[in-house]
């Protein structure tokens, strides 16, 4: 294999690495296509449920909705909620897709059986986007929030971050978009050197960081993603959600350093079992985080120019 006209030893592990990645996708994710009557697990009811849900929201959110449409949304929701039904034990994920996938039916059902009608509140809102034409207080103040944030690898031991201050950063983290509003990202908590020790033994990139008292470990849920197109989709989902846990941190003067998990799928099997992550979890990322150590320095970590990360076409 070439890399830049050098064969470097690792270079081999990359076709195995990527079909350890490809054999897990394969093993948990949906079927591009749910048939009625054949049962899925769970996870890819969820899935489905959540993505013909999205098709009917999408489809009222549109410039011009069309009166009627939704014919095939409506009968796999109908069948999915179905196979749901016969499901003992679900889990909150999927009684919350329940629950939302027969509000978008009703919803679909009032718009299909209007001549006219306005939007459905239940399931759209107008954009609360005004367009900002001159200075702006609250444009200055969010480009200070992002350009505020630097990684931060000295920690306060003795100051915890409280679970609400963690639950707001996940709520913030829900925002992500993802595809079809599946929100397949997950995070993992751990708290205190016992727990988190082991996990950060793992880990390369940790070494100098001081004071860690909390560690996430972010991750996707590969149950979530339906066809073999999908194979890719998990990364991108999983790293938008977690860059906006960072922010849902940053909101709250909680600092936070990425840590990577670049690391061989051999690895990944030992952290699920470890850290105690569902085998159908793809690892993303771990996550340090907490209130930073007075006084401590950070890296100003300078950028190329805008016109070598920019084309404009
Ligand atoms: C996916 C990812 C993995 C990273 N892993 C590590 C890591 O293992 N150790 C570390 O100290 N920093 C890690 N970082 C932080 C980067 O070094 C840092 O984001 C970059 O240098 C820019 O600096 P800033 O975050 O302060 O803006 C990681 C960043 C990303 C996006």
């Amino acid at each position: 294999m070439q890399n830049g006209g050098t064969h470097e030893p690792g270079d081999d592990l990359v076709m195995h690495e990527s079909a350890m990645v490809a054999e897990r996708f394969e093993r948990f994710r949906a079927p591009e296509t749910p048939r009625p009557g054949v049962a899925l697990p769970p996870g890819n009811i969820e899935a489905h449920l959540r993505l013909e849900t999205h098709r009917i929201e999408k489809g009222l959110s549109i410039a011009e909705p069309r009166r009627p449409f939704g014919r095939l949304a409506q009968e796999r929701l109908t069948f999915l909620l179905a196979l749901a039904a016969e499901l003992s034990g679900k889990g909150d994920g999927l009684v919350s897709a329940e629950d939302q996938a027969r509000e978008a039916l009703r919803a679909l059902q009032r718009w299909n059986s209007a001549d006219r009608g306005t939007r459905d509140p239940d399931l759209t809102q107008p954009a609360l986007l005004a367009p900002d034409d001159g200075p702006s207080r609250k444009r200055d103040a969010l480009t200070e929030f992002f350009a505020q944030r630097s990684s931060v690898r000295s920690f306060d031991p003795e100051k915890p971050v409280s679970p609400e201050a963690i639950e707001r950063a996940v709520e913030v983290a829900l925002h992500s978009p993802s595809v079809c509003n599946r929100a397949a990202g997950r995070v993992h908590f751990y708290e205190g050197r016992a727990a988190i020790g082991p996990l950060l033994d793992l880990q390369q990139g940790n070494r100098g960081l001081t004071g860690i008292r909390h560690l996430a470990v972010a991750t996707v849920e590969l149950s979530m993603f339906a066809g073999a197109k999908e194979l890719t989709q998990p990364w991108i989902d999983g790293g938008l959600f977690l860059m906006n846990l960072v922010w849902g941190f940053q909101s709250q003067g909680i600092g936070s350093c990425l840590l990577n998990w670049s690391m061989p799928d051999a690895a990944s099997r030992e952290l699920r079992k470890v850290a105690a992550i569902p085998e159908s979890e793809l690892i993303v990322c771990m996550l340090a985080f907490g209130y930073a150590q007075e006084g401590t320095y950070v890296t100003r970590s300078a950028k190329p120019p805008l016109a070598h990360v920019m084309t404009l076409h």
